[in-house]
């Protein structure tokens, strides 16, 4: 399988990185406007290939989509990332200018790609990308889910620690739904569970409370402390989908996808959900929420409305 990645910055090349380390894919392209960035994070990746024991060519190039050709899955990474104090949402006047063209360019070269959209507001970005392309919803989706349901279990794990549990994030079930957005994305609290003990029984409302704070602001949280935002589990959880798809794993993973009924919602671009494998969402799951996650899905949507509702003022 042919994956590129574009965009070599920390997210971009942390994906490129963690596909080699995984070995499915026999071919990744990083690809950036960058001057020789790309090339040299390859090359990098590449000379880690005798301790890390893989086989995957990493290779770069600088703005040249035609190396792209026959992809199967792109990773599109590109754009500005966010300074501390920032929104994803304040990207979109930067940031929807270079996702329309570099997807463009990609499906120049790759027209039977499956699209997984990285650069942010995402799903304003997978939106974008979906009314742009006109491709059928299955091929374009937006990474954010898996991210936020990481950071979901890493803060839960914590939680259960201080109250006394050995936990680890692999011992936790949880997921986020919603836009990927620190005020409106919504951890569903009702299906978490710690190796299928709903964590509901064995953390107080403070602590359950905490932790999905700290999940919500996950991202603004490692951007405050970086300077820049996070890379090593945006990177991981792209590359996760990337993996669904190339192994036609048929995982459920929640990810930002068009709606068109489903959760009662048309026309948007939110997490929920979905089965992932070689077509990309082969299915969107609905699951029951309880009453207070329906109201908060419900404001994630209208949030998310209101950035599509800047796509077209930021693309003039
Ligand atoms: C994050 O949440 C970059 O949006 C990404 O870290």
């Amino acid at each position: 399988m042919k994956v590129t990645v574009v965009g070599s910055g920390n997210v971009g090349a942390t994906v490129a990185n963690v596909l080699a380390t995984k070995g499915f894919a026999s071919e990744v392209v990083l690809i950036d406007i960058k001057e020789g960035l790309s090339e040299g994070k390859a090359m990098d990746i590449m000379q880690t290939a005798h301790m890390l024991n893989f086989d995957t060519t990493v290779t770069g190039v600088t703005n040249d989509y035609a190396a792209t050709a026959g992809s199967q899955v792109v990773v599109v990474t590109s754009g500005i990332p966010r300074k501390p104090g920032m929104t994803r949402e304040q990207l979109i006047g930067t940031n929807a200018k270079i996702v329309k063209s570099v997807v463009d360019q990609i499906l120049e070269h790759s027209p039977e790609a499956i699209l997984i959209i990285v650069s942010n507001p995402m799903d304003a970005m997978t939106y974008l990308t979906l009314k742009d392309t006109k491709l059928p919803r299955n091929r374009i989706i937006g990474q954010g889910g898996m991210l936020d349901s990481s950071r979901f279990r890493y803060y839960l794990a914590l939680a259960l620690q201080e109250a006394g549990y050995p936990a680890t994030p692999t011992d936790i079930d949880g997921m986020v739904v919603g836009g990927h957005a620190d005020k409106t994305m919504v951890p569903l609290v009702s299906l978490a569970t710690y190796r299928g003990i709903p964590v509901t029984q064995l953390l107080s409302d403070e602590a359950i409370t905490k932790a999905v704070e700290a999940t919500k602001v996950g991202g603004a949280t490692c951007t405050k402390l970086l300077g820049t935002s996070a890379w090593y589990a945006p990177g991981a959880a792209a590359a996760a989908l990337v993996e669904a798809i190339a192994l036609d794993a048929k995982k459920l993973i929640p990810c930002c996808v068009y709606l068109d009924g489903e959760y009662g919602e048309k026309d948007l671009c939110i997490g929920v959900p979905v089965i992932l494998g070689k077509n990309g969402i082969e299915k969107i799951v609905e699951v029951e929420f309880s009453e207070a996650e329906k109201a908060k899905f419900a404001e994630s949507v209208a949030a998310a409305r209101e950035v599509n509702s800047k796509i077209g003022e930021a693309l003039a």
